[in-house]
């Protein structure tokens, strides 16, 4: 008796969200004709939908493109979708390019969802949405994402990466992942908070003046006074030191990981870089300079690719859309599943290979999308590249490493990373 109302109740639980989620819209879909159905998948258990799935393949079999790869196998392709149930709500997982593109490309269909937009602020550039985001973008990109700020960027942060890697190699053995953080936030603090004179300084002290107002006065969050304003300032420091600091962190530690496993493109890279640094005699390199190296631009390309830094990117559909046959309902979360589009051999030839020259030819259309797309292509794209590229050249010419660990396991979560963080020993060459 007992084992079938276990077995009862276990079913009851492994249909309640389809009872709950989908069974009405297909009720509706009958009883009106018309209408698209739902994306094939499966909603889950109650509350956690199919989150224990998504831990088993990350976590525990860290194979998390396995995921994805069940699915396809299960439901086949439908317009790369699927339904389910993650993070807390109902959910379309979108894996192949031409869906994350209509997603990325409908700003009137889908809004960006944070799942903790608090902590990121609800006015920074990351959560707002429309015209007052479009001035918002203009005005960071314009600050340190467009070649004259970034001229004076490559500039700014290379002290720190010389003096940081110079200490890295008096201590012999380091842990990748903690040293490339420290020089980051450096780095970033540096050109986001930095009241040192430089063309930065005044969007930064129009800024700060803002912050200061904001904090002297009345906490009324009122558009137009100054505390509003202050606290728009200050949602948009943290979105950009946020944006800016584990992103360039991981793309560094991972092209330490990745050289050091592929001692031939670390070889073509030092060549490149040697024959720069020959030219300058011992001067910093310069804006101009980094977009000479071609095959380094190569190497940083393949680096962010493998780093698949953003896996997943959250949307939220504003209304009911349909797309090739398929229904994505109003307030439902849409996952762009960034990361199968740059591990997927269908889009990338031998995928898991480090392979700088790939990237000789541009890749299949709607397949990179490392930085997003759209409206909210990563607004520091180009100040992302331009530090790595700059890392990769000090690196190169003057430093050799070995991994502690080369056979470290992978870890997903929250992050894609070797277990270790890259712990190496490092010394001058
Ligand atoms: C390798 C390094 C980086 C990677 C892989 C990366 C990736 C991304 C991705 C995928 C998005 C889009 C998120 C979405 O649409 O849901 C994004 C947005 C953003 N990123 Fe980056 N990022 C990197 C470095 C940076 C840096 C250095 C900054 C600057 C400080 C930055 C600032 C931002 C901001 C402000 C946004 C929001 C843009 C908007 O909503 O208009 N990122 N980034």
């Amino acid at each position: 008796m007992w084992l079938v109302s276990v077995i009862g109740l276990s079913l009851l639980l492994w249909w309640w969200n389809e009872f709950w989620y989908v069974f009405p819209l297909k009720l509706r879909r009958l009883a009106t004709g018309t209408g698209a159905e739902l994306p094939p998948g499966h909603m889950g258990f109650p509350i956690i939908g199919e989150m224990l799935t998504f831990i088993w393949y990350f976590k525990i079999l860290r194979r998390p493109d396995e995921f994805i790869n069940y699915k396809r196998k299960k439901y086949g392709d439908a317009e790369g979708m699927y339904r389910t149930h993650l993070f807390g709500s109902p959910s379309i997982i979108a894996y192949l390019p031409p869906i994350n593109k209509f997603v990325l490309h409908t700003d009137d269909a889908f809004t960006i969802k944070w799942p903790n937009v608090e902590l990121i602020g609800r006015t920074s550039l990351g959560a707002v949405d429309g015209k007052y985001h479009a001035r918002l973008r203009s005005f960071v990109s314009n600050a340190f994402n467009r070649p004259k700020a970034l001229r004076c960027v490559a500039l700014q942060v290379q002290p720190r990466m010389v003096a940081a890697l110079d200490s890295w190699a008096q201590k012999g053995t380091i842990i990748a992942y903690v040293e490339t953080r420290k020089v980051t936030f450096e780095n970033i603090g540096k050109l986001f908070v930095s009241f040192e004179p430089g063309p930065l300084l005044e969007p930064m002290f129009k800024l700060f003046k803002g912050v200061i107002q904001g904090i002297r006065t009345q906490p009324l969050n009122i558009p137009g006074s100054a505390s509003y304003h202050g606290r728009q300032v200050i949602d948009n420091i943290i979105t950009l030191v946020i944006g800016g600091y584990e992103s360039t962190t991981l793309a560094k530690m991972w092209a330490m990981y990745c050289l050091a496993k592929y001692p031939k493109v670390l070889e073509k890279l030092r060549e490149e870089n040697m024959s720069v640094s020959k030219n300058k005699e011992g001067d910093i390199l310069t804006y101009d300079d980094i977009s000479k190296l071609k095959y380094t631009s190569k190497v940083v390309e393949e680096t962010i690719r493998m780093a698949n830094v953003a896996s997943l990117s959250f949307r939220m559909a504003t209304k009911d859309v349909e797309y090739k046959g398929y229904k994505i309902p109003k307030n439902w979360n849409v996952i762009l599943w960034l990361r199968y589009l740059h591990t997927n051999p269908e889009n990338f030839e031998d995928p898991m290979c480090f392979n700088p020259d790939r990237w000789n030819e541009p890749p299949k259309p709607g397949t990179y999308l490392v930085f997003g797309g759209g409206s909210r292509l990563c607004a520091g794209n180009m100040l992302a590249r331009i530090q790595l590229s700059l890392f990769l050249h000090y690196l190169s010419t003057g430093y050799k490493w070995k991994l502690v660990n080369p056979d470290a396991q992978m870890i997903y979560l929250s992050h894609h990373k070797p277990a270790d963080g890259v712990e190496v020993e490092f010394s001058k060459i």
